[in-house]
């Protein structure tokens, strides 16, 4: 199971990165106004850390799309391209896919969206479980039923599981067999936590202390 980081922020990256448990980070719109720095220099600074960095279109038209997509893929090699699930980008994702320009398909919310966007030649499809789970739907359950459709062929493309809010997020989906989950960095900091190991490093190390002292 991949696991990335979900987050504008450079200096996050560079922290999860140095644990060697980090495969890639996912930004948006959103969480790169919410950092207020330059794009592209964001994007180039998360790229020395890991391999694969989704940078997110907002052009709304499939040709708008291409545009900022393949400007994006010549940053860097380990850039992705990021597309919403609607029918231009759709389009976008079969032409970046005939370019060899790997992509990532935002705001999947059914299934048959999930069907659609790998059809079209995505390499990652992003459902959203959180904000799913906010609407009060199963967030969840859309992962179990897209892992059991994908089951049945052979999708060249990755399952992401996005809009995670806890660590519980992560366990369900490596259970489910998810390919990616992307975790915001408040979670991603719990997921290393256990207060018995807390407690037992404490104690190895008083116990240590008694024989050192013979
Ligand atoms: C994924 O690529 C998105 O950036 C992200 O997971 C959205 O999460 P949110 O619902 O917490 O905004």
């Amino acid at each position: 199971m991949k696991l990335f980081l979900d987050t504008a922020n450079v200096d996050y990256v560079a922290e999860i990165a140095e644990w060697g448990v980090l495969d890639g980070v996912t930004t948006n719109p959103s969480l790169v106004a919410k950092e207020g720095k330059d794009f592209k220099q964001t994007v180039l600074g998360m790229c020395k850390h890991v391999s694969c960095v989704s940078a997110q279109v907002t052009a709304t038209d499939a040709k708008g799309m291409i545009k900022q997509g393949e400007e994006y893929a010549s940053w860097h090699k380990h850039v992705v391209v990021k597309v919403p699930m609607t029918t231009e980008g759709l389009k976008a994702l079969k032409y970046f896919r005939s370019k060899g320009i790997k992509t990532n398909t935002t705001l999947v919310f059914s299934v048959s969206q999930a069907i659609l966007a790998a059809k079209a030649g995505a390499n990652i499809i992003s459902p959203f479980i959180g904000r799913l789970d906010d609407a009060s739907e199963d967030g969840m359950g859309l992962i179990a039923e897209i892992m059991e459709a994908w089951s049945n062929y052979k999708f060249d493309c990755e399952v992401l599981v996005a809009s995670t809010r806890h660590p519980r997020h992560i366990v369900d989906a490596a259970r489910l067999g998810a390919h990616i989950c992307t975790i915001p960095y408040d979670v991603f900091k719990k997921l290393p936590m256990h207060p018995l190991t807390d407690s037992g490093v404490k104690k190895f190390l008083e116990d240590w202390e008694k024989v050192k002292k013979g």
